[in-house]
């Protein structure tokens, strides 16, 4: 390893790391001579129960796995750095965003959504984009994707989303794929999700390589700096080499010659010292501006368009550090959206309070009990201490007497902090307990027009294509039908030409609910979030 890319995270793994040099030993130290036969009694006769070494090495075995992500269940790691531009705490009271001289170690992974751990690469999905920041704060976890908007605006619907677009519970069928009747079956019946489908169409679907794809953390966060003052803002990562995708075409070739394409590209890029690098970009929008948008920001399935709010550059990302053990470090690695740090903190956006819940949750049972955050690949490099006590795996010797607060009888247990503390922002929250989402979340086409409106006509045509392939594929002539009475709302000539592709009837002139936004400055821009 150059010494230039060691970090503090780096070396704190090297009291984890192992190297084997012999000689053969069991898990408790006792060596081992033959681990070819078994222990029997007399040559031909049976194996021993006795074979503490067999039995051993064949029941590790058989506790090899643990659960796959129950989704981005297939994705590629790799460990480095990020490095601000510029001091922003005029902003946020996050040490790591303070000036060009804190230099932050990170680990990032990279993934599709809906296949298994087998599964191929360059399948049509979205992507995962996932940050750790090691910080010396604790561990600050981005956890987006290459899309900046999403399916459904509230969490509460992810379980059907999912059970949607994995395979079918009865034969599996079809793995990895966006073709299938219960996809666009939901699609259909839920047209929030109409906006994320032109993207999952579009040839973001398809990178060209983990290096040349942007990541968004897709919801409205909240800066706040250290007079308690917040700042809206959306994380967007702009990859230096540019964007670039496959074509279809490409994408289903590869997956047959080379299912490991994007994964591959991401490690040998890294061997041969092309480190793939990010800029972080900021949208930033005062608290006072909350409703000056005609969407809200809390809506998942939105974006903020660019050209009214630009998005300014602070700081680098760079990759530069394969990880050592794939299991130990892109298996075991654990983020979570409620990982944050002071000067970072949560809107009540639903989908985003929903995944606030259900990371830890999932976690807790794919790697096995609460202390997974022991895991070396989790394990902040920022000082822990507190009264979590025991539990499966515990992997720290906690010395004392006693494992409470508040405590007069000592022995062990931490003070509480005085300064550098987490502080939630101070946000005025009042309103009547309802099931009922605000008219504010209610247009579903007009930012899916805004999309189509800033393609490219080849980018159209490669759009065109993807949802006759996908849609095509449905059994369910009224699957389809329903599907392209939704495009309908988001352009007529679009869905006439889906329609063509997948043997239903075009939509009659003039039947498009009319969803108006009109903004001159929005319409028809060919936007940089659309250019691949
Ligand atoms: C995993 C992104 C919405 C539940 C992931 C991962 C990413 C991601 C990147 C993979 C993390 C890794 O590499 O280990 C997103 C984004 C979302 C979103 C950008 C919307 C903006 C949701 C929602 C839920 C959810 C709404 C649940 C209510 C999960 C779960 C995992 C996961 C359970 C597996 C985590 C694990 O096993 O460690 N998500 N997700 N996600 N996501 Fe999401």
């Amino acid at each position: 390893m150059n010494n230039d890319r060691r970090d503090a995270k780096d070396r704190a793994l090297d009291e984890a790391r192992t190297d084997s040099e012999g000689p053969l030993t069991t898990e408790t130290g006792v060596r081992v001579d033959d681990t070819d036969n078994s222990l029997t009694a007399g040559g031909r006769g049976p194996t021993l129960l006795e074979d503490f070494h067999a039995r051993e090495k064949i029941t590790h075995f058989d506790h090899e796995r643990i659960p796959e992500r129950v989704v981005h269940a297939r994705g590629a790691a790799a460990y480095g750095s990020f490095r601000p531009y510029e001091g922003l705490s005029d902003l946020t009271a996050a040490h790591f965003l303070s000036g060009p001289d804190v230099v932050t170690p990170v680990f990032v992974r990279f993934s599709t959504v809906a296949g298994s751990r087998g599964s191929a690469d360059t399948v049509r999905d979205v992507r995962g984009f996932a940050v750790k920041f090691y910080t010396e704060q604790g561990n600050y976890d981005l956890v987006g994707n290459n899309m900046p908007v999403f399916f459904i605006q509230d969490g509460i619907k992810f379980p059907d989303f999912v059970h949607a677009v994995k395979p079918e519970p009865h034969n599996e069928i079809p793995q990895a794929q966006s073709a299938h009747d219960t996809l666009w079956d939901f699609a259909g019946l839920q047209p929030e999700t109409t906006h994320m489908m032109m993207w999952l169409m579009s040839d973001r679907a398809v990178p060209r390589s983990y290096r040349t794809m942007q990541g968004f953390g897709v919801h409205t966060f909240r800066f706040v700096n250290a007079q308690g003052r917040g700042t809206f803002v959306k994380f967007h990562w702009k990859p230096l080499l540019g964007t670039h995708s496959l074509v279809w075409d490409e994408a289903q070739r590869i997956q047959g010659k080379d299912p490991d394409f994007n994964r591959r590209d991401l490690w040998d890029s890294i061997e041969r010292g092309q480190f793939p690098e990010w800029e972080l970009g900021v949208q930033l929008v005062p608290e006072e501006d909350e409703h000056a948008f005609d969407f809200d920001l809390l809506d998942a399935t939105k974006i903020i368009p660019e050209e009214e709010v630009p998005v300014r550059p602070v700081g680098r990302l760079t990759l530069n550090r394969n990880p050592d053990n794939f299991f130990a470090e892109t298996e075991q690695v654990a983020f979570h959206t409620a990982n944050v740090v002071p000067g970072i903190d949560f809107t009540n956006d639903p989908l985003l309070q929903a995944r606030n819940f259900s990371y830890l949750d999932t976690q807790l049972l794919r790697l096995g009990g609460p202390n997974f955050q022991h895991i070396p690949v989790n394990r902040p490099v920022a000082p822990v201490d507190h009264n979590q006590r025991d539990g499966f795996s515990q992997h720290r010797v906690h010395r004392g007497r006693t494992a409470y607060y508040p405590n007069s009888v000592g022995g062990g247990c931490p003070a509480l902090a005085d300064e550098g503390v987490y502080r939630h922002y101070t946000e005025k929250v009042e309103g009547h307990k309802v099931r009922e989402r605000a008219e504010s979340f209610k247009d579903h086409y007009s930012q899916a027009t805004l999309f189509y409106n800033s393609l490219a006509s080849w980018e159209r045509e490669h759009l065109v294509a993807a949802f006759r392939f996908e849609l095509g594929k449905c059994e369910d002539v009224g699957v389809r039908r329903r599907m392209v009475a939704n495009l309908v709302n988001v352009d007529a000539g679009l869905a006439r030409a889906v329609a063509e592709g997948v043997g239903v009837e075009p939509p009659e002139e003039g039947s498009a609910r009319n969803h108006g936004r009109s903004s001159p400055a929005l319409s028809q821009a060919r936007t940089t979030f659309g250019s691949v």
